[in-house]
């Protein structure tokens, strides 16, 4: 974990003078794409409060699916339950919503505005299973932090 250490830090530098959410927000998923091994894709889905819907958003990695209604798959149940969900194996998870064929393992944290509204998923994908133990979670929902804080 020691080569992570930095990565929210630089994370608060990087987003320090901008207010715009998808500048940001791309830029988010490019550091931590080049921080964090063993990912093939991070980004966002964005959610559509009037559609129920998450629509994607910026992200790092292969072409993905633009829609994912609220309740399905890993992130539309994160989503709902504005619970972080930790998939160790994408195979076993019922109602999963493959993207990409290389993922096996799959983290789903909520992003959550400062005044408390769903404001989308932060999403990262593996191309192992197991990828996601405790300490990585827990960094991570730190990244998702800093980031919800940098929501215009
Ligand atoms: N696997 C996700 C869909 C999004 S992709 O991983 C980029 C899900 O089941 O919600």
């Amino acid at each position: 974990m020691a080569n992570y250490d930095l990565l929210n830090k630089q994370l608060t530098s990087l987003l320090a003078n901008e207010t715009n959410t998808i500048a940001n927000f791309a830029n988010a998923s490019a550091l931590v794409n080049q921080t964090v091994d063993r990912l093939n894709w991070v980004g966002f889905y964005l959610y559509d409060r009037r559609q129920k819907q998450l629509k994607l958003g910026p992200f790092q990695g292969q072409v993905a699916c633009m829609h994912i209604k609220l309740g399905d798959g890993v992130c539309g149940q994160a989503a709902q339950k504005q619970q972080t969900m930790v998939v160790d194996d994408v195979s076993q998870f019922p109602g999963y919503i493959s993207c990409d064929a290389a993922a096996q393992s799959e983290l789903v944290i909520p992003m959550i505005t400062p005044d408390g509204d769903l404001f989308g998923v932060f999403d990262l994908d593996a191309p192992v299973k197991n990828r996601f133990n405790s300490q990585l979670v827990d960094l991570l929902e730190e990244t998702a932090q800093i980031i919800s804080k940098s929501i215009d």
